[in-house]
């Protein structure tokens, strides 16, 4: 990927503060249309504090958020969805009682106008059957749309959520923790459902305390330390060791 062309997303040089706590101090961060890039750092280290400002859920302190090169300020997560960009929490917020199909709609009627039109002709009968074309299309088999989620194991659940997130997704995908909780052959999928993403040039932020999994599936790992970018560099120059060592400040970086 060249490093002329105009990032899909960017961050430059933002800082949140909580009170007295710095949380990210002088964070630069960008992402292009079909990167998967790994966003790793130990408790702590500010990761969650950057998604919430990529995905809208806080303003940061300091600093300017770029898409496609151009200034944007999100006043709240539905600006940053309306725009394009689609983040799976490390709680991915289904709601258990409700069917998959319910699970894969829920909450977008306000933000994709063109489904609000949609939604009030679609019978249940169609719904089910464009959640399951949604989750199909992005790679994941679950069971019939119309069962409810209280009913899938956990795997299950979190294939809908990330098959939910990943369907909707028009430019970003933000992915915190995705695999967590999940069995080795579950996680592959996931796995696989990023390596789709990309290819449909999606960019996306992968979170993930798995080293082996980010080792994998990431073209470029920025890590954080303490609120700050410690390493921006391709994949292909981290072993684990010295990911690790960078993640721990045991490897000096700069
Ligand atoms: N709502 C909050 N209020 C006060 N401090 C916070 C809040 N959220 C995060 N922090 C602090 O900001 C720093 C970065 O946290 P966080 O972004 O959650 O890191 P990570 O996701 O990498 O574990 C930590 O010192 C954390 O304690
Ligand atoms: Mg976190």
């Amino acid at each position: 990927m060249s490093n002329s062309t105009t990032p899909l997303y960017e961050v430059r040089n933002i800082g949140k503060q909580y009170g007295s706590v710095v949380a990210l101090d002088g964070v630069n961060f960008k992402i292009h249309a079909g990167e998967v890039i790994g966003l790793v750092g130990d408790n702590g280290a500010g990761k969650s504090t950057l998604v919430k400002a990529l995905s809208g859920a806080h303003q940061p302190s300091s600093g300017e958020i770029l898409l496609e090169g151009k200034p944007v300020v999100w006043k709240s997560p539905h600006d940053a969805l309306e725009a394009g960009i689609e983040t799976l929490y490390q709680d991915s917020g289904l709601a258990p009682d409700l069917s998959v199909s319910a699970n894969v709609f829920l909450g977008r009627e306000k933000v994709v106008s063109g489904i609000l039109g949609k939604l009030g002709f679609l019978s249940q009968k169609q719904m089910d059957k464009e959640a399951h074309e949604d989750l199909e299309r992005v790679g994941i088999a679950v069971p019939a749309s119309n069962r409810s989620v209280s009913q899938l194991s956990g795997g299950q659940r979190q294939a809908v959520a990330i098959g939910r997130a990943v369907s909707w997704a028009r430019k970003v995908i933000i992915l915190d923790e995705p695999t967590n909780h999940l069995g080795a052959r579950q996680a592959a999928e996931v796995l696989q459902i990023i390596k789709r993403a990309k290819e449909r040039g999606l960019g996306v932020v992968f979170i993930s305390h798995t080293l082996p999994h980010v080792l994998q599936v990431t073209d470029r790992i920025v890590v954080l330390r303490l609120g700050r970018v410690v390493a921006d560099a391709p994949t292909s120059t981290f072993d684990a060791e010295k990911l690790l060592g960078t993640i721990t400040g045991l490897i000096e970086t700069k």
